[in-house]
């Protein structure tokens, strides 16, 4: 018998049980025990999957947004074990999460790992831009170049453009993977305009509405989900001071600096932290004006101390990593910055894996 697996599975019905306050935990339990016994796994009933889910978000420490983990929408997709079958369900999610711009936070499970079988995304988000490499430098999303080369070799051929939607690629039991277009009509996207700098829409930026993550393994129980694609909403700052600004993505300050006339020679200008705040505005304004959803870095940061408040009147203490809950704009401006947290990985919880494709090297 797997006790290891035993161990990690009576712990997490424990924690469900008692926390729900449900009876009938010891004759779970034995069930538990006997399939383990006979079978060498067990299965979550819907309940512990569902649980499990919101539990493994309440305990992600990176994730600001986490009061609202006990609303997550949970789609049990463990039935699911054909690459045609899997791409349907993920459109599904993509239009029920997108629902017109009112987002849903939601999360799709595809069966767990076993032995040697599993199903992997080998997209990082569901939804994300092609990078493409050229002699003048990279065209698109940077942070998509290795994923764009995998997707081509698979023979999939983007537009050229610096906004190319990437395809699904859904892979079964490590054979050869197979790739899936995206349909435009699922893809919501925000064109990026100022409310007062009129000549910013000129500039063409836009960003797409749902952040999908895609490659991450849920833990629940001792069981490993390598394809539990989840969603929120975004926070302003990740499209405004990270996709667009790192000058490892699209690098757009110099460019947005320029275009406000300001004196882009000199650091001590300050141009970097003013062509930020407005892009960050930008953003901010054009989802709302959309009726995107979207969240603002000190609403965020209000809602995190709603959280931790909660998290302390169940009896619990919020874990967190600070370096990530900080936002990347006046972050000393949130009173996040002036607290410490624990920064202890608990399960159920959202753990990175290797991409499937980085896996076997003579494939490269
Ligand atoms: N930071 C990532 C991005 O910019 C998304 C991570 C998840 N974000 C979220 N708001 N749920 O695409």
């Amino acid at each position: 018998m797997n006790d290891q697996l035993y161990e990690e599975a009576q712990s997490f019905i424990r924690q469900f049980y008692i926390e729900k306050g449900k009876q009938g935990l010891e004759q779970r339990l034995a069930q538990v025990r006997e399939q383990i016994e006979t079978s060498g796994t067990y299965d979550h009933t819907y309940e512990e999957l569902g649980y499990g889910a919101k539990v493994a978000w309440r305990n992600s420490n990176r994730c600001i947004g986490r009061l609202f983990w006990d609303s997550l929408q949970v789609f049990d997709q463990r039935h699911v074990d054909k690459e045609e079958d899997i791409y349907d369900v993920l459109l599904q999610h993509i239009d029920y999460a997108t629902n017109g711009g009112k987002i849903r936070s939601t999360i799709s499970i595809f069966k767990p790992k076993r032995h040697q079988e599993e199903i992997r995304l080998w997209n990082h988000q569901l939804v994300r831009y092609a990078g493409y490499e050229s002699p003048d430098g990279i065209l698109g999303d940077p942070a998509s170049v290795e994923f764009t080369k995998r997707c081509m070799e698979l023979g999939w051929k983007g537009k050229g453009t610096a906004f190319d939607v990437l395809p699904l690629v859904i892979q079964i039991d490590g054979q050869t993977p197979k790739w899936f277009p995206v349909p435009e009509e699922s893809v919501l996207e925000v064109p990026l305009r100022h409310p007062e700098f009129e000549w910013f829409q000129e500039l063409e930026i836009k960003w797409y509405a749902v952040p999908f993550i895609s490659d991450m393994r849920l833990e629940i129980g001792g069981l490993h989900y390598a394809a539990a694609p989840f969603n929120g909403w975004y926070m302003g700052t990740e499209i405004g001071a990270r996709n667009l600004a790192d000058d490892f993505r699209y690098d757009l300050l110099p460019t947005i600096g320029e275009a406000m006339g300001l004196d882009t020679k000199r650091n001590a200008s300050l141009w970097k932290d003013r062509a930020l705040v407005e892009l960050n505005q930008a953003v901010l304004y054009s989802y709302k004006a959309d009726q995107v959803s979207i969240v603002d870095h000190h609403t965020a940061a209000q809602q995190f101390h709603v959280f931790e408040r909660k998290e302390k009147e169940a009896g619990r203490d919020a874990t967190g990593d600070w370096t990530w809950l900080i936002p990347p704009v006046s972050p000393a401006s949130t009173g996040i910055f002036h607290s410490s947290y624990e920064n202890r990985m608990d399960t159920p919880n959202y753990f990175y894996q290797q991409p499937p494709y980085e896996k076997n090297p003579s494939a490269k």
